[in-house]
């Protein structure tokens, strides 16, 4: 008996260590543990032991189902692990993670849609400083100390000599200084002026600022470039309206609208119910343009008899706002996923 229990586990040890998959395995453990198993027909056998030896070899069996048992679980996740029939516990079948795509912030992508209409122009894209110094924020503009225009492009100083850009026309004044004409650059970036926040103020907004200088670029030009831009933005049926105005930096300066792109600007519209957006106008104001002044170019060191330009400069959020049809500049800052995802 003894050496019956000693042959059944020599060769089931060696069995389940050479077994190659799940079935070998499977089948090693039904032929020494199962119902009709040699394990099990040593424990039926135990009734032919004599009572002396009973107990001694009652301990040998358990003992060899124990080591069995031990050397099967140490055998089943190797196995499990690398073979086909392992497989069987990856179901291929469920749906895979589903990995969120990310996408441009309605302000990026709007910097981007309004680039690429100038940079299709020919136009270059040039940024600068966010910290600025009163230079170049107003003088270079002509924006003189005590002119009451200087109210209008306030902003945060953080400390006697450098303050936050309130406007991205700063950026003409350096990119003159370093180039000389002809050129015809866009310039993107955040600005900064200490408005009280609400649905259409934010103390920090972007600026899409254009610049075009040669000897020989006239108003006519100004309008051709920015009509173009009308039209890409809001589509081919929008038209245009150049109202005087005043900045310190252009001359003449004008505000720029667009026929209202919810109403059309279409007086049947406008009466007796006033259209939401353009409040029965029929046009909203989209930027701030005009001839560069004269004395913008002499601060640069440039000859205003030899050459001439215009510029412009338009809010991101307001373009987008209309675009988009949003209510709440606050919006875009919120960092809310529900609203940046329908972009
Ligand atoms: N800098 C002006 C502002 O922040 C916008 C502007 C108006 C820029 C006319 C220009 C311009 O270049 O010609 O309100």
């Amino acid at each position: 008996m003894r050496d019956k229990i000693r042959e059944i586990e020599k060769s089931a040890v060696e069995e389940i260590t050479l077994a190659v998959d799940a079935d070998a395995l499977e089948k090693a453990r039904v032929k020494y543990l199962g119902r009709k198993g040699l394990v099990t027909e040593l424990f039926k056998n135990m009734s032919g032991v004599s009572p002396a030896d009973k107990a001694e070899i009652g301990k040998l069996i358990n003992a060899l189902k124990e080591t069995v048992s031990k050397a099967l679980d140490e055998k089943t996740p190797v196995l499990s692990g690398g073979s086909d029939s392992g497989a069987q516990k990856t179901d291929i079948t469920l749906p895979g993670i589903i990995r969120e795509i990310g996408r441009l912030h309605p302000i990026s992508k709007t910097i981007e849609e309004i680039c690429g209409v100038f940079i299709s122009l020919g136009f270059k894209v040039v940024e600068g400083p966010e910290i600025e110094n009163e230079h170049y924020n107003f003088e270079a503009l002509n924006i003189p100390l005590e002119h009451p225009s200087r109210d209008a492009f306030d902003t945060f100083y953080l400390n006697d000599k450098w303050l936050l850009r309130s406007h991205t026309s700063p950026v003409q004044a350096r990119f003159m200084e370093t180039n000389k004409p002809p050129f015809a650059i866009i310039i993107p970036g955040k600005v900064y002026r200490p408005d009280a926040t609400d649905a259409s103020h934010s103390f920090m907004f972007h600026q899409i600022e254009g610049l075009v200088v040669s000897d020989n670029i006239r108003f006519s030009d100004l309008k051709g470039a920015l009509t173009l831009f009308a039209r890409q933005m809001f589509g081919e049926n929008t038209r245009m309206r150049f109202r005087p105005s005043f900045f310190p930096f252009t001359e003449p300066s004008a505000e720029v609208d667009i026929s209202c792109i919810l109403c059309s600007g279409d007086a049947a519209q406008r009466a007796p119910h006033k259209c939401s957006l353009c409040g029965g106008k029929g046009w909203i104001e989209i930027l701030g343009a005009g001839m560069v002044n004269p004395k913008v170019f002499r601060n640069v060191g440039y000859n205003p008899e030899k050459v001439t330009g215009f510029a412009f400069g338009m809010g991101v959020e307001r373009i987008a706002i209309l675009k988009y049809g949003i209510t709440d500049i606050r919006m875009f800052f919120e960092n809310d996923i529900r609203f940046l995802r329908q972009f």
